[in-house]
């Protein structure tokens, strides 16, 4: 799926987002053209409805647009088939959610460890890899519990390490801190940052948090369907 190349990590191209509701047409996002360079932090903030989950999965191609285009990393995200989204997907991005999804009945290493088995590494590489991962968010003593038995603040710092896993040079985090208490939020944001920084990543973060969106290099707020520089 070799789209348009651009010198930018992401950029979307006149990016409508509409849904039919009942005899009425909700317009989420409307236009939007934006660009993000390679290794950039971008604070996304915006009321509760106003897109920005809708945004980051036009970016991940887990949603597709109305109208306009989506490239990523020199992908044509908005319009590439089925088969290249999950390798697109696998290979170049990494997500963290408000709520982490990690599989309940795996353990935290195997949670990490995962992403890498299904991107082909060899089962020695993947668990070592999830175990640097895991000693990077301070979990070595953690490796063999399941989501079960882990705080709320270490299930997150778990599904950062398994965002990272193979290395994506694009980290979606949608208030990955929204669910936790002040100070695990804190711990969790600080090693987000380190980390991202670390491998140059582009980081993409939705926070309702002022003071953390101001962290990032850059700042936007989604209102009325736009986008602009907070
Ligand atoms: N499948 C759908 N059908 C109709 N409307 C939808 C659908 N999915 C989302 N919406 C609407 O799109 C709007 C944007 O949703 P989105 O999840 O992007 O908001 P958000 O900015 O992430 O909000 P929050 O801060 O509450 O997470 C909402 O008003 C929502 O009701
Ligand atoms: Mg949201």
């Amino acid at each position: 799926m070799n789209g348009k190349q651009t010198d930018s990590h992401i950029r979307l191209d006149g990016v409508y987002k509409q849904y039919q509701s009942g005899a009425e047409r909700l317009t989420i996002l409307q236009d939007v053209t934006l660009s993000v360079d390679y290794g950039t932090t971008v604070g996304i903030t915006g009321e509760s409805g106003s897109g920005k989950s809708t945004l980051l999965n036009l970016i991940s191609g887990l949603d597709v647009p109305s109208s306009g285009s989506v490239y990523c990393d020199g992908h044509h995200v908005s319009h590439a088939s089925e088969t290249d989204l999950t390798e697109y997907r696998r290979s170049s991005v990494g997500l963290v959610y408000q709520f982490h999804y990690l599989l309940r009945d795996f353990t935290a290493l195997e949670n990490v460890t995962l992403p890498g088995r299904v991107a082909g590494m060899d089962v020695h590489a993947a668990r070592e890899r999830a175990r640097r991962l895991l000693h990077r968010v301070g979990l070595q003593d953690r490796e063999d519990h399941e989501p079960s038995r882990l705080s709320g603040g270490e299930r997150q710092r778990v599904a950062l390490a398994r965002a990272l896993m193979n290395s994506p040079r694009l980290l979606l985090a949608d208030e990955p801190t929204g669910n936790l208490d002040e100070n695990n939020s804190r711990t969790v944001e600080a090693l987000m940052f380190e980390l991202v920084e670390e491998v140059g990543a582009t980081l993409l973060l939705v926070t309702h948090d002022q003071d953390l969106a101001q962290r990032c290099a850059r700042t936007l707020k989604l209102s009325h369907g736009r986008v602009e520089t907070a």
